[in-house]
């Protein structure tokens, strides 16, 4: 017998385009919260899982033979069926809080907005792959498209993905606001072009917020 997904942690996200902070910003979140006493397990997509991450070799290698869109799409939500079955899911259920950088809204934002492909369609592999579960809070960094890839170039290597022009990273990050304006209350867009401190000091904000409701 089976029983429906109970969930006691809290699940948030931090999402955003190419070098805008996201993992920098992990790591102030984890802090932030394990310093109040919070158990949390920090996680990433695609990947989080031993064969979730090599679905995400795949996703990132830059390769000759050109990647069919819904083959993208399909690879992104099997490996986060996995990620949700070996980490997410018992993590909630047993009272930690989960911390992943990037979850289904950068799907929205990058095969949706950057591909194109058709949200519906998205939005029934999310309610299959995710049923009820959705994030608590999303923190959506929010940077000037240009900004953030000089940052995410001085960084490493390009991906195939930080490999695309920036009319596709414009359309991300478009996707990513419509992703905030319709539920305002999971999202808070963050300025992410401001200085380290004070980008911290909007998410320490929020999540005083969260912590006390
Ligand atoms: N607010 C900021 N101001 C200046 N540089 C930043 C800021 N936030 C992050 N960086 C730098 O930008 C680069 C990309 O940050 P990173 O956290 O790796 O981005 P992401 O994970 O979103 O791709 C890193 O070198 C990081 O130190
Ligand atoms: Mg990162």
């Amino acid at each position: 017998m089976s029983y429906p997904f109970m969930q006691s942690g809290k699940f948030l996200t931090m999402e955003g385009t190419e070098g805008v902070g996201k993992s920098t910003n992990l790591a102030f979140v984890r802090a932030w919260l394990e310093a109040r006493g919070i158990e949390l397990i920090v996680t990433r997509e695609p990947g989080g899982t031993p064969l979730a991450e090599e679905i995400r070799n795949l996703l990132l290698a830059k390769r000759t033979e050109p990647v069919d869109e819904t083959a993208e799409l399909l690879l992104v939500f099997a490996a986060r069926a996995q990620h949700l079955a070996q980490v997410i899911k018992p993590a909630l259920a047993r009272g930690a809080w989960v911390l992943s950088d990037r979850f289904t809204d950068a799907t929205y934002a990058y095969q949706g907005g950057g591909r194109g492909l058709s949200l519906a369609i998205i939005e029934q592999l999310e309610n299959l792959v995710q049923q009820q579960l959705r994030p608590d809070l999303t923190l959506v960094l929010d940077i000037d498209v240009q900004k953030g890839l000089e940052r995410a170039s001085q960084r490493a290597e390009l991906d195939r993905f930080e490999s695309e022009s920036l009319a596709f990273f414009e359309r991300v990050r478009a996707a990513y606001h419509s992703r905030a304006a319709m539920a305002p209350e999971r999202y808070t867009l963050i300025d992410a072009g401001q200085s380290l401190e004070r980008v911290q000091q909007d998410i320490a904000a929020r999540l005083e917020q969260l912590i006390q409701a």
